[in-house]
């Protein structure tokens, strides 16, 4: 069956491809985003953390947030607000539809590590 997707949305994975309590990597474009599948909903951000470009789509979640696991700086999952210290990251809207992960892109952010 098709789904007709609000305009902007792009299909990144299937909900198969992220297993809850984990992060995966997509690539929209030039930019890498991270796609997280938590009990309490989807979740997308940058993968870029903005102090040294730590992965976050491999960091560990707790609490609605993501700590990067190079240096443990923590990001809001629904905002990518920085919650310890330096800048914030992109968060993306998400989107899901049967089986599909749909995002929307935000703007990139004006980063400063
Ligand atoms: S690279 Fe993420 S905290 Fe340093």
């Amino acid at each position: 069956m098709s789904v007709a997707l609000e305009k902007g949305l792009l299909r990144v994975c299937a909900t198969a491809d992220v297993p809850l309590g984990e992060g995966r990597p997509v690539t929209v474009g030039d930019r890498r985003v991270a796609v997280f599948h938590t009990e309490s909903g989807w979740y997308a951000l940058d993968d870029s953390c903005p102090h040294r470009g730590g992965p976050l789509s491999d960091g560990i979640l707790a609490d609605r947030c993501v700590a990067c696991p190079l240096h443990d700086r923590r990001f809001g999952l629904a905002d990518g607000a920085a919650l310890t210290d330096g800048a914030a990251v992109a968060a993306h809207r998400v989107i899901v539809r049967g089986e599909g992960v749909h995002l929307e892109i935000a703007e990139e952010l004006e980063q400063a590590a």
